[in-house]
């Protein structure tokens, strides 16, 4: 069986970081100890008070060994698994825009990405890829890059992944919204024709709420939301003040353990925010495709029910406990789903005898035709 990249990633991470030798298994006491001040520090300033947002943070030498021990691995898994939900196949050329030390652009290069360009205004990230390519022989340009002084060079690209940027981008302007929305507009001279945004941010309440107000901007903008929304209109759980966003479930890399028990942070699931944008209108969306937002329940009557969205909002899924379909038994938040012939029920579908169910199309409106269900 191939080994899972991280494994093979995480002991080359520790040598760049160490620039020298050590155990390839993890971190030592003491360095965990250190690490582990940084990450803490890392977690408070860019998800707790937010005080690190829009600061060079990644200037400093601790910091940025932090993120490359705890935040990287993270990120790098986030970035391969929205790639699959979707439905972004491997292509030629792709960029990973407010890279930091990268693991958007080592993701994409997992993935099958011939030429990736990593752009972003932190240096000594950048030159932290660069090592990391070197030590893991792969090929990857870097580009010293400023959201505040203009585009990147060079394109287009296929994809660009905007990984945990935006919101950065003017945090805590009564506009950023609209800022960042002009900011995803403004890429597309930089895209092929088909070309597509795959946005990743936090799934915490503010960020995941910003993220769906910017998809919202940018739809107004004459853009089309490929995945995971199917749903062209503004955003229903944003309507509804509620949260939506997707959740990695992985096997927690004893690296990264190592950190996170130190810092009190759990990380045995990663739930995170992903949108992956087209720069022209939606085509028709097939009214039976709906996507799995929510985690299975079970209500009182005994049905179990998930929140769907699709062509027609955002309503809920279920079905009596008895039925049983392979497809539903393993039913699961991020799923598309096809829904032919539902019973049409108060708040939403059933499945009942009629009903055929089978895999939808992991991406919306605008995928790729050989995008195919999981
Ligand atoms: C949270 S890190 C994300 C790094 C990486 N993309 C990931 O997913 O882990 C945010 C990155 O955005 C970069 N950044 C913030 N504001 C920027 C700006 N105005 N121009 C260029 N890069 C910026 C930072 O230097 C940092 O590398």
């Amino acid at each position: 069986m191939p080994q899972p990249p991280l494994d093979r990633l995480l002991p080359e991470l520790l040598t760049v970081w160490r620039g020298g030798t050590g155990p390839t298994d993890g971190l030592t006491t003491a360095e965990a100890d250190q690490v582990a001040l940084g990450v803490k520090e890392l977690s408070r300033g860019l998800t707790g008070d937010r005080s690190l947002v829009g600061a060079a943070y990644l200037n400093r030498s601790d910091l940025l060994g932090a993120y490359l021990l705890y935040y990287w691995p993270v990120s790098f898994a986030q970035t391969l698994f929205a790639l699959k939900q979707a439905g972004v196949h491997s292509g030629s050329r792709a960029l990973d825009l407010g890279s930091g030390p990268a693991p958007g652009a080592f993701a994409l290069l997992e993935a099958g990405w011939k030429s990736v360009t990593a752009a972003d205004r932190s240096v000594d990230a950048l030159k932290l890829a660069k090592q990391l390519a070197a030590q893991t022989n792969q090929r990857l340009e870097t580009q010293v890059w400023d959201a505040d002084k203009g585009l990147p060079t060079g394109g287009p690209w296929e994809v660009i992944v905007v990984g945990h940027l935006l919101n950065e981008l003017g945090a805590g302007r009564p506009d950023r919204i609209e800022r960042r929305a002009a900011f995803l507009a403004s890429l597309k001279p930089l895209l092929t024709p088909q070309g597509r945004i795959l946005v990743l941010e936090p799934a915490s309440h503010g960020p995941n709420s910003d993220a769906l107000a910017v998809r919202d901007a940018l739809l107004g903008l004459g853009w089309s939301v490929s995945g995971p929304c199917f749903f062209q209109g503004a955003c229903p759980a944003r309507a509804a003040g509620a949260a939506c966003h997707d959740v990695l479930k992985w096997k927690v890399p004893h690296l990264v353990a190592q950190t996170a028990r130190r810092a009190a942070i759990d990380k045995r699931e990663l739930p995170f925010t992903w949108l992956s944008f087209q720069p022209f209108p939606s085509p028709d969306v097939d009214p039976q495709v709906v996507r799995v937002v929510s985690d299975p329940l079970l209500n009182k009557a005994g049905r179990r029910r998930v929140v769907v969205c699709g062509a027609r909002g955002r309503f809920s899924l279920s079905a009596p406990g008895a039925y049983r379909a392979p497809i539903w038994s393993q039913v699961g938040r991020g799923q598309a789903l096809r829904v032919e012939e539902p019973e049409v029920r108060e708040g939403g579908w059933g499945l009942g005898p009629a009903t055929r169910l089978s895999p939808g199309r992991t991406s919306g409106p605008g995928s790729t035709p050989t995008a195919e269900g999981r």
